[in-house]
């Protein structure tokens, strides 16, 4: 297996090129199932969580093309009903197709999504939404059996679960919606820039939303959808990710063809923190040097604080003078990397949802294993200021929502290198 050796104490200096989003690039494919004729879409990243979802289409007799930073989608053949458990552990995304499948083939069976890394995850909104469409749904050995077989009927539903709307139960729904007929009254809808995006894709094809990026989205059904090309948002967190590598390494980095809208609150904290940061269009500039003031974030659906962003801040702020505290209200348990970041010397006590920081002066290399997509990033940003040379294993959670980060790192002057399996 891969790993990332980064050796800290360089500042980051440059210009980082933002990919685009993976977390819209999946309901998007999924949702091209919906389209008859084929579908382009551009912007997409280079990233395993495409390719797997590409594997998921392809399974369902769906012609997947991928080319650089492109997909082409081709459902015209679109027959197969069945997304085994083996595909669906692999990426809890694959879920995505569950709508569309309904609403095109009338039935769909796929394997209900197991554990995860970052606490539990349950479907339950999904499945509200989907049947309040007039789907019936039965859960049986693992599987989520659905059917309608006269067709899906537009609906007025509430999906806020406990902690907040849900991103995937809001796409899922949105996109079983499209093709019911009559009228569907989302509440409660989740309104982060992926579902916005992805409501902008289906109605390049042809379908009727409205009100995507508020609390509540109204869908008219239409009959059939189109093909078309259609270029993906930028990858907010990727985004964000490099920015807290500029400041907290003390540099000075642009992160280009971004969407700054989208990051207010990302701006806002580490601005607090004492970095400065200036827009420009679709750039963000940021400066480190004097992050000196400890600061408390709390993870909130969009346009709250992400819980993508959760992991980099945790990271950052190990080395910030005082005490921080950062409360995770959307997945109380991701917090495993703390106890790998304490092995680096962070002083950071986790307790039923809040990691307490205190702001140590150095950060140490150690070996640490990635648990998670977001964990890994952030012990790759501490190995960036930390004394010595960290090597970060399991580095294929890395390679699920980061393109070909070392490289990127590396053009930013970080000392950092990927060393692959069998060297
Ligand atoms: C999406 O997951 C993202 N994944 C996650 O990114 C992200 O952390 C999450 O949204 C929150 O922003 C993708 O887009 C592929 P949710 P999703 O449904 O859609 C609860 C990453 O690192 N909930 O918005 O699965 C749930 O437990 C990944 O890129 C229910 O209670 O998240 C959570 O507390 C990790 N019932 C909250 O809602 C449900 O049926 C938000 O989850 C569904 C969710």
């Amino acid at each position: 297996m891969d790993q990332i050796r980064v050796t800290g104490g360089k500042a980051l200096r440059g210009e980082v090129k933002i990919s685009g989003s993976k977390n819209a690039t999946l309901p998007i494919m999924a949702a091209a199932l919906l389209a008859e004729k084929p579908v382009t879409l551009t912007n997409t990243p280079l990233l395993q969580d495409v390719r797997t979802m590409a594997a998921v289409l392809q399974i369902l007799g769906v012609k997947v093309t991928l080319k650089d930073r492109s997909v082409l989608i081709d459902a015209k053949d679109f027959s197969a009903a069945e997304i085994p458990y083996d595909v669906v552990r692999k990426m809890r995304a694959s879920v995505y197709v569950l709508g569309p499948m309904l609403a095109r083939l009338g039935q769909a069976r796929v394997s209900l999504p197991g554990g995860c890394a970052i606490g539990p995850r349950p479907i339950d909104l999904h499945i509200k939404g989907l049947r309040a469409l007039g789907a019936d749904i039965q859960l049986e050995h693992g599987y989520i059996e659905a059917s309608a077989r006269k067709g899906l009927r537009g609906a007025e539903m509430w999906l806020e679960g406990p902690n907040g709307s849900s991103v995937g139960a809001t796409c899922n729904v949105m996109m079983a919606a499209v093709m019911a007929k009559g009228t569907t009254v989302i509440h409660a809808a989740a309104r982060e820039p992926e579902v916005c995006d992805t409501a902008e894709f289906l109605k390049s094809l042809g379908a009727r939303i409205e009100g995507a990026g508020s609390s509540t989205i109204t869908i008219e059904g239409v009959d059939r959808l189109d093909g078309g090309k259609y270029r993906v948002v930028a990858d907010r967190i990727e985004a964000g990710t490099y920015l807290v590598a500029g400041a907290m390494t003390g540099g000075d980095v642009k992160v280009s063809d971004c969407r700054p809208d989208h990051l207010e609150t990302v701006i806002e904290k580490l601005a607090e923190v004492g970095a400065d940061l200036s827009v420009d269009g679709t750039t963000i500039r940021v400066r480190g040097g004097n992050l000196s003031h400890p600061i408390a974030i709390r993870t909130l659906p969009y346009p709250g604080f992400p819980t993508d962003m959760q992991a980099q801040f945790t990271s950052m702020l190990a080395v910030v003078p005082g005490t921080s505290t950062v409360t995770d209200t959307i997945y109380p348990d991701r917090f495993i990397h703390v106890a790998e970041l304490n092995r680096m010397g962070a002083d950071i006590h986790a307790h039923a949802g809040v990691a307490t920081i205190k702001g140590v002066k150095l950060l140490s290399a150690a070996p640490v294993m990635a648990s998670d997509l977001r964990a890994s990033a952030a012990l790759v940003l501490a190995g960036l200021i930390a004394k010595g040379t960290t090597t970060v294993l399991r580095v294929y959670h890395i390679d699920r929502g980061y393109e070909s980060i070392e490289k990127k790192l590396s053009a930013l002057g970080a000392q950092i290198e990927r060393i692959s399996k069998g060297q």
